[in-house]
């Protein structure tokens, strides 16, 4: 279950981006809407291109779509990979499936929370990092298993969370050694 909604950002309450979201959420839903189930798909695409599903944005596709908030918000709470609070740029999860827990997930999951000083459902105030946890992600055969954003890495062992960091840190970089 995820945290309740942070205080809202600056870019949050900019009535220009307020503005654009919206439109984005429009488009998506023009797109999508005499597709059966389009709702999954419409709030995928939303998160992705906001970062997260902000209430304004579920109401405007509840009222757009014809469905009650009631429902919206059931779906969203339903499947773990949506988000109500904003998710920074790399989002990283940890697996505690049985086969990861047993070979050290916990201490991976404590080396990256101390690494970034953030608890899991937190993000960095940079909003570089955000920290989830997960069940299984059919890499169980090369566990320990971490995702950031899509791509999995095996067999991660704690002292190496410094290193995965910096990496992606250095990614972003504007200097690229
Ligand atoms: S239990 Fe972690 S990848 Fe399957």
């Amino acid at each position: 279950m995820q945290e309740e909604p942070s205080p809202k950002c600056a870019a949050c309450n900019d009535p220009e981006e307020e503005k654009q979201r919206e439109a984005f959420v429009d488009q998506l839903i023009a797109e999508h809407k005499s597709r059966p189930g389009a709702l999954i798909p419409i709030l995928q695409a939303a998160q992705q291109e906001i970062g997260y599903l902000s209430e304004a944005t579920l109401k405007r596709v509840g009222e757009k779509l014809g469905e009650p908030l009631s429902k919206i918000f059931g779906v969203v709470t339903f499947y773990s990979f949506f988000s109500r609070v904003p998710r920074g740029k790399y989002l990283i999860r940890i697996c505690l499936g049985t086969a990861c827990y047993v070979r050290g997930a916990e201490k991976i999951l404590d080396a990256f929370k101390k690494e970034l000083e953030i608890d899991v459902y937190q993000t960095t105030p940079d909003r570089m990092f955000s920290l989830d946890v997960a069940r299984c992600f059919g890499a169980c055969g090369l566990a320990p298993a971490v995702m950031i954003n899509d791509k999995v890495h095996q067999r991660v062992k704690p002292s190496q969370v410094k290193q995965i960091l910096a990496a992606c840190r250095k990614k972003e970089s504007p200097v690229r050694a």
